[in-house]
């Protein structure tokens, strides 16, 4: 039997989880980790911290504190997330530790020992104030795609295009603001090109035909464009040392010590069971399968780089399955984790205690697993009180109700060959029937890690049981046929087993409740193994609801928060980032405005429209009608009698059928409107220049 190692995406220490990691990642690795558990094969499943690079360091600038105490403080947040949820990691490591620090030093250091590093000198951007190389990250500048002034040196965020340092214009430092001068620096370089041409990278591409469309499609388009040498080491002072003469101030690259985490995670498992050399039986051994759950914009790293990297080394085993998924939005919107446009998976296990599996029951439901899909708390609710309130529990509690009312809450006896019984036998069997045949299906839809549809399908069998029920009704039969009572629900009970058995992988608590109920303590595995599960005489546990509803109150509440969100969001943007300074003009452009002191003699709002309000002004020359967008932020009768600053030779222009001549001044601050004025009162047509 083969050995499973299942890896999920290290999450950067950098932030809490939100429930787009959880559906894209970790939740899905979790299913599938419990499915061939259940099934009884050999599984591994770690995870840890991701705590280096960029990502790190520029979360320790924004909150004012060091980058070892950031990740210190989200390595713990992160991992108690995991467990209160319940992910069912073997092993939680962090690669801040020092057997990650070794294991990626001597991975580096037999990769340089073979040669098979180019050393190249290229030019980086240096911040001479801060006196440090500048990460991609770090740099801004005008995106030479669309012109946005804020575009990252790596990508920007507003058209998405891939960026590199160079293509920026106006470059600036994020660091200290001033503009970086170039200087040379050596790195190491992977040669991913050359490698691509290699018989085992050839070898290895084939497995690639069978994955996901869109890790096939992101992995032929890198290949398609040409691979280029990529720096494995960087100028910066927060990661992992390069372990080799000449290198100091340099570290490893952030993308090539995380993954190497997965396998100092494994060793550290091993090494705390006191089996030193356990990790190799599970990366260098041919009969271990290896399966990254990432999501979608991890592909490159775990589908190319990595297992060049793997291959180059020698002696380990390459992936088998990358099972990525796309993205998951909230509420029709992208999820983003600086806007705080996010379910936080700590706050919400704060706000729905014991609720676990409703979360995981959604989350899976609208699996990204070919196209990106969305979130909403309506549809949460809906999925929780139409499907696990209405199917899956009420079946559940009318099998338990029935047989505590019936049977003393023991196990009843199963039909005996009884020919008055032939015609309910015939439909007892049909329901046995769809239930293993449900039972195949799901197995196949988890084995090719369709977790969406493997779901769906195990919920049938919550359907088959209510469909059973009220055809057999058992509650007639109670009087006239008792024997006829106990065969049905001798298999019902049955037919509960199966559930909790088959949906252990999807929902973990609620297959214990229904077990607990049951009174039942075998293991999953065991339960799979046939249909005959439960004993006559047998005594029941208590009944109890698996579910209850969740009402509109509480999805208010969420919804309420997430539109607060958005809104200081606003505010912040506007106060955090003060737009960058427009191009240089000359005093002539200047001098063409004439702007002048001006009072408001009146102000009246315009119909129809909330932001406009249209201004009676004394500019001194005459009295003119100026409408202006200040509604949202100032009442009529709080501005009139205020001085202000007017553009008088503005062309007219009309708003709502209002003709507006000139514009008055106004500063924006933290999303507030303020009158620019003169600081003490001066006489009407006063030129401000
Ligand atoms: N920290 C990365 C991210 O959140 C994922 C790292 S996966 C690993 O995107 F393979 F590098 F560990
Ligand atoms: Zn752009």
């Amino acid at each position: 039997m083969k050995r499973n190692l299942i890896t999920a995406a290290l999450p950067y220490a950098n932030g809490p989880l939100h429930i787009g990691h959880v559906a894209g990642c970790y939740l899905p690795a979790d299913i599938y980790a419990r499915y061939l558990r259940n099934k009884g094969e050999e599984v591994l499943f770690v995870c840890g911290t991701d705590e280096h690079g960029v990502a790190i360091t520029m979360r320790a600038k924004k909150e004012g504190i060091t980058p070892q105490q950031v990740v210190d403080k989200y390595f713990k947040q992160i991992g108690d997330s995991f467990r209160q949820f319940g992910i069912s990691f073997d092993h939680f490591s962090r690669t801040s530790r020092e057997i990650h620090h070794q294991t990626a030093q001597d991975f580096f250091k037999k990769l340089y020992d073979q040669g098979l590093f180019e050393e190249i000198e290229t030019d980086q951007y240096y911040d001479e104030e801060a006196g440090q190389f500048l990460a991609d990250r770090y740099i801004i500048g005008t995106c030479p795609v669309c012109g946005n002034e804020n575009a990252y040196g790596d990508q920007c965020e507003k058209c998405g295009s891939t960026l590199s340092p160079m293509e920026l214009k106006n470059p600036r430092s994020a660091l200290s603001g001033s503009a970086p001068v170039l200087k040379k620096a050596t790195n190491w370089f992977l040669p991913m090109d050359k490698i691509a041409e290699s018989p085992e990278f050839k070898t290895y591409s084939k497995r690639v035909e069978n994955w996901r469309g869109t890790v096939k499609g992101q992995f032929k388009s890198w290949i398609k464009e040409g691979l280029q040498p990529r720096a494995m080491t960087r100028d910066l002072d927060w990661g992992i040392p390069v372990p080799v003469e000449g290198a100091a101030g340099k570290v490893l690259y952030v993308w090539f010590d995380a993954p190497i985490g997965y396998i100092s995670a494994t060793k550290e498992y091993f090494e705390q069971k006191g089996d030193k050399d356990g990790w190799k039986r599970w990366w260098q051994d041919k009969d271990s399968r290896l399966i990254h759950f990432i999501g979608k914009d991890n592909i490159v790293f775990h589908t190319i780089i990595f297992p060049m990297m793997l291959m180059e080394h020698g002696g380990y085993i390459l992936p088998d399955e990358v099972p990525a998924n796309e993205f998951l939005n909230l509420e029709g919107q992208k999820l983003s984790t600086s806007r705080n446009w996010a379910v936080w998976l700590h706050e919400y296990l704060e706000a729905f205690p014991g609720k676990n599996d409703e979360l995981r029951y959604t989350l899976t439901s609208i699996a990204p697993e070919t196209k990106d899909s969305d979130f909403t708390w309506k549809d949460y609710q809906l999925k929780v009180n139409s499907e696990l309130v209405a199917v899956l529990g009420n079946f559940v509690n009318r099998a338990m109700v029935l047989c505590h009312k019936y049977f003393d809450g023991t196990v009843p006896l199963a039909f005996s060959h009884d020919p008055a019984h032939t015609g309910l036998q015939k439909r007892t069997k049909e329901m046995i029937e769809a239930a293993e045949h449900i039972t195949l299906k799901v197995n196949e839809m988890l084995a090719e890690f369709k977790f969406r549809d493997a779901q769906a399908e195990w919920l049938n069998l919550a359907r088959e049981g209510n469909r059973y029920l009220a055809e057999t009704e058992p509650w007639k039969l109670w009087k006239s046929d008792p024997e006829a009572v106990k065969g049905i629900l001798h298999e019902t009970l049955n037919l509960c087993v199966r559930i909790a058995a088959v949906g252990e992988p999807f929902l973990p608590e609620t297959s214990s409740s229904i077990l607990k109920q049951l009174n039942f303590n075998g293991s999953n595995a065991s339960l799979l193994s046939g249909w005959n599960q439960v004993e006559p005489g047998n005594k029941l546990g208590e009944a109890f609801l698996l579910f209850t509803q969740i009402e509109d109150a509480q999805i208010e509440i969420q919804i309420e928060k997430l539109k607060q969100s958005a809104m200081d969001n606003t505010a912040e943007a506007k106060e955090s980032a003060p737009a960058p300074q427009k191009e240089t003009i000359q005093y002539e452009d200047f001098a063409k405005m004439d702007i002048r002191v001006g009072t408001i003699l009146d102000a009246i709002k315009v119909p129809k429209a909330d932001k406009l309000l249209q201004l009676t002004i004394d500019t001194g020359i005459d009295v003119r009608t100026v409408v202006s967008g200040i509604a949202e932020f100032f009442s009529p009768d709080e501005i009139i009698g205020k001085q202000v600053s007017v553009l008088v030779n503005l062309a007219p222009r009309k708003l709502r059928g209002i003709e507006s001549q000139g514009m008055i001044l106004m500063a924006e601050s933290e999303g507030k409107l303020i009158f620019v004025q003169p600081g003490s009162q001066a006489k009407n047509g006063s030129g401000i220049s």
